[in-house]
């Protein structure tokens, strides 16, 4: 069955137990007095594409965590850099805070280990930044908080259960953060509309917001191989929740519109042309994580039946062999240049780095001033 992205259907999320917002330091979590409204959650955009991803990113966590991790953080400078995180000295940018970072579906945490890293090393004094971590998987924020912990001891961070279609009902107040990032969260949101009016609502005016995508296919030679094999020895057609195309996000012409109609200026795209899949060298292994490690694409290969399945995986080998496996030639990741008889490169997966600024009062001003002077 088709089902709409809009149709609303009996919220099965659940806020678990009243882990809904909690800090975390020095070792120990303490529940924020907002852990009692356990309630919040039910405003969660439950449509049938969202209960879907909930389902899968709670269970597929570790697959993730080791299998797409290492490719995902390769993004995070890019992001880091176009926020402008952290401010340099002097830069304070707005309001007397000088950073403050929410990253939305935070995932495994990458983006703010770097942060901090970022910041330790920056001259900046000691407790300039805050960090608030928001994921809708208890399951994900839970491995965040114990990965930041033993990287970064000591440091607080807000650890926040929900939807980042719906920062009100978690984060509340307007205009609380420098800095928003996602890294490669938008595209699994049934309204990526939202999170952009969200993050707008969420920053300081002057601050910066800044999101990764896949580049489409073929440019990301992973999802070329596992949706070719699919479209041609299985079933492309398996019936899921609606959602946004998956590769929206990757379009500079429609992240351009999509940003300004959230109210963004100074829209930069920026293609990550240097990432590459270092972990992964079989197509079993690609197989794996894309069923395991996945939302969408684990519901399209569960949808095939067992001898589309066999299809798949056979074709899915034969391409990946054809692709990056280099008979008797040298090995592009071989520095010492020893020849062997098979060679395997790493699959190009290059991500396109989003951003853009929210404009401080006075442009804002203006810009109704002049709007004013048209009408
Ligand atoms: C592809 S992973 C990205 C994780 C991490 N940021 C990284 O760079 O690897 C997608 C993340 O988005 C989260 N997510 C998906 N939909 C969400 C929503 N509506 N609200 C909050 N988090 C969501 C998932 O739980 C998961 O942690």
């Amino acid at each position: 069955m088709k089902v709409s992205s809009g149709m609303a259907i009996p919220c099965m999320l659940k806020p678990s137990g009243n882990r809904l917002f909690w800090h975390s330091m020095h070792g120990s979590s303490v529940k924020n007095s907002l852990s009692s409204s356990s309630s919040r959650l039910c405003s969660f955009s439950c449509d049938a594409f969202t209960e879907l991803e909930h389902k899968n990113w709670q269970r597929g966590v570790g697959a993730y965590a080791t299998g797409f991790g290492p490719l995902t953080s390769q993004a995070v400078p890019t992001l880091l850099e176009k926020v402008g995180f952290p401010a340099r000295k002097g830069e304070a940018r707005t309001d007397g805070v000088n950073c403050s970072l929410v990253d939305v579906a935070c995932g495994p945490g990458q983006v703010l280990s770097a942060a901090i890293s970022k910041a330790k090393s920056a001259p900046l004094e000691e407790g300039a930044c805050s960090y608030t971590a928001l994921d809708f998987s208890s399951n994900f924020l839970q491995l965040a908080e114990t990965n930041l912990q033993s990287e970064h001891p000591g440091t607080p961070i807000t650890f926040v259960e929900g939807d980042a279609q719906d920062m009100t009902a978690t984060l509340g107040d307007s205009e609380q953060f420098t800095s928003v990032t996602s890294n490669f969260g938008i595209l699994h949101l049934s309204d990526p509309d939202s999170f952009l009016k969200e993050g707008f609502r969420v920053l300081k005016p002057g601050g910066r917001l800044a999101f990764s995508a896949w580049s489409a296919p073929p440019n990301t030679e992973a999802f070329d191989l596992i949706l070719g094999a699919v479209k041609d020895a299985g079933n492309p057609n398996v019936l899921l929740p609606e959602g946004p195309p998956f590769f929206r996000f990757s379009d500079p012409v429609e992240i351009q519109r999509s940003l300004e109609e959230a109210g963004f200026v100074d829209v930069d795209v920026t293609v990550v042309e240097s990432m590459k899949w270092t972990n992964v060298s079989t197509s079993e292994e690609l197989y794996e994580i894309m069923l395991e490690g996945t939302a969408r694409t684990r519901e399209l290969l569960r949808g095939q039946t067992k001898e589309e399945t066999n299809a798949v995986r056979e074709e899915l080998k034969r391409r990946f062999e054809e692709r990056v496996l280099v008979v008797g030639g040298k090995d592009a990741d071989d520095n010492n240049g020893a020849a062997t008889t098979t060679k395997r490169r790493p699959l190009r997966m290059p991500a396109v780095v989003s951003s853009g600024r929210k404009p401080l009062r006075s442009e804002a001003k203006q810009r109704d001033s002049k709007y004013f002077e048209l009408k």
